[in-house]
């Protein structure tokens, strides 16, 4: 869905900001602080309630100001049809308030799923050398974009796991820690289900884009690894496996004062060739392992129906030489809107309209 308005208010750097972009998106050039990538958080905020890279919504917020606000108005496609209003506001007290078309909704859920987007950075090498966290980060960001009930079932698994493990550390109300346990086992194995069939097809697109813009001969893999092992050949037998340890483990993840297994802990192994990448691979090859999830990410947006993706390119491919540049420029090709943002005005042959950052604050 095309974002074709955007405004900010005291959000980073931007006092006050108003923006029009067109359908196939915007160049943003300027020099180094100016503003460029704070630009693409406010676009990805607009479209997941999160930043692209991974900050606070207190960071967000203008120095000097207590409340942030951003508002965009997105298109279908054509542009033709009256543009649906997003609005998100946020304060240093933790308050925050969604509304779409001036209507408040209560529910991340409602507010995710219209507007897919994929984020290209120079950090997303930290999918590679990174913690498990960015990984999987990457993966709920992904699967929630286009299927509500994975979203909805992280939302149920990340709220028992937190109040066991508070029981866990506090009282020993069994009864409780049954209910909670139980409910993580349902919402566990939907997020467990979903991520292996993403996996699986990540790691089919993965592989494809890796052999088109890698850095070496061996081929890309992904594997999923789970953070509670059990044959996952249908979701109600993993459910009660993972319920039964759960009741199992109750008394040592009391001593360690967590939960010690289950989705939270899940990971994604990326290895070139038969070798992990995350000790192996070199700087280049990182660099072309991200891009190639990147990019598979579309393309797993579009099996799930997505169109007009919105994809922010924030430096990404500062470090490839012109060809790989290329390619990765005709892979994305038609994809959707495309925002690029770059200190040197390169912006890789495409035919988009520059906005500089800096003028754009100055306005
Ligand atoms: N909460 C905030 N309030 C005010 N200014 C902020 C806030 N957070 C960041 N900034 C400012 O925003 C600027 C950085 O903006 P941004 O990261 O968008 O730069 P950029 O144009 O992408 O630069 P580069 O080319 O180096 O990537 C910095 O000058 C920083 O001081
Ligand atoms: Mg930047």
């Amino acid at each position: 869905m095309p974002l074709i308005k955007l405004q900010c208010r005291n959000f980073r750097n931007y006092p006050e900001l108003s923006v029009e972009f067109p359908l196939n998106g915007a160049f943003l050039s300027g020099p180094n602080g100016s503003g460029k990538t704070n630009l693409l958080e406010a676009v990805h905020m607009l479209c997941t309630a999160r930043s692209q890279r991974g900050a606070s919504k207190l960071e967000m917020i203008a120095e000097d100001a207590d409340t942030a606000s951003l508002e965009g108005e997105f298109v279908a496609g054509s542009g033709a049809e009256i543009p649906t209003s997003y609005f998100f506001s946020f304060d240093r007290s933790g308050n925050s308030m969604l509304k779409i078309n001036d209507r408040k909704i209560g529910s991340f859920s409602e507010w995710f799923g219209s507007r897919p987007v994929v984020s290209f950075a120079t950090s997303d090498t930290e999918l590679v050398y990174g913690s498990p966290e960015a990984r999987r980060r990457f993966l709920d960001i992904l699967i929630s974009l286009v299927d509500k009930e994975y979203l909805a079932a992280l939302i149920d698994y990340r709220k028992n796991l937190s109040l066991r493990n508070k029981l866990l550390r506090t009282s020993g109300d069994e009864l409780l820690c049954d209910i909670y346990e139980e409910n993580m086992a349902a919402s566990g194995s939907v997020i467990v289900e979903k991520r292996v069939a993403t996996i699986a097809l990540l790691g089919s697109e993965g592989g494809l884009n890796y052999r088109e813009i890698g850095t070496a001969d061996e081929d890309l893999s992904l594997q999923y690894e789970p953070g509670f092992k059990a044959d996952f050949d249908g979701q109600n037998g993993w459910k009660n496996v993972f319920s039964k340890v759960l009741t199992e483990r109750r008394k040592s993840d009391r001593e360690l004062g967590f939960s010690s297994c289950g989705p939270h802990r899940d990971d994604l192994q990326l290895s070139i060739g038969s070798r992990a990448a995350k000790g192996y691979a070199s700087q280049g090859q990182c660099r072309s392992i991200a891009l190639s999830l990147k990019l598979s990410a579309i393309r797993c947006l579009e099996a799930k129906g997505a169109e007009n993706i919105i994809i922010l390119f924030d430096d990404a491919v500062s470090e490839l030489d012109p060809e790989r540049t290329a390619r990765v420029f005709s892979l994305i090709e038609n994809k959707g809107q495309v925002f690029i943002a770059s200190p040197t005005g390169e912006e890789g042959g495409r035919d988009l309209v520059h906005f500089d950052a800096a003028t754009l604050r100055a306005q």
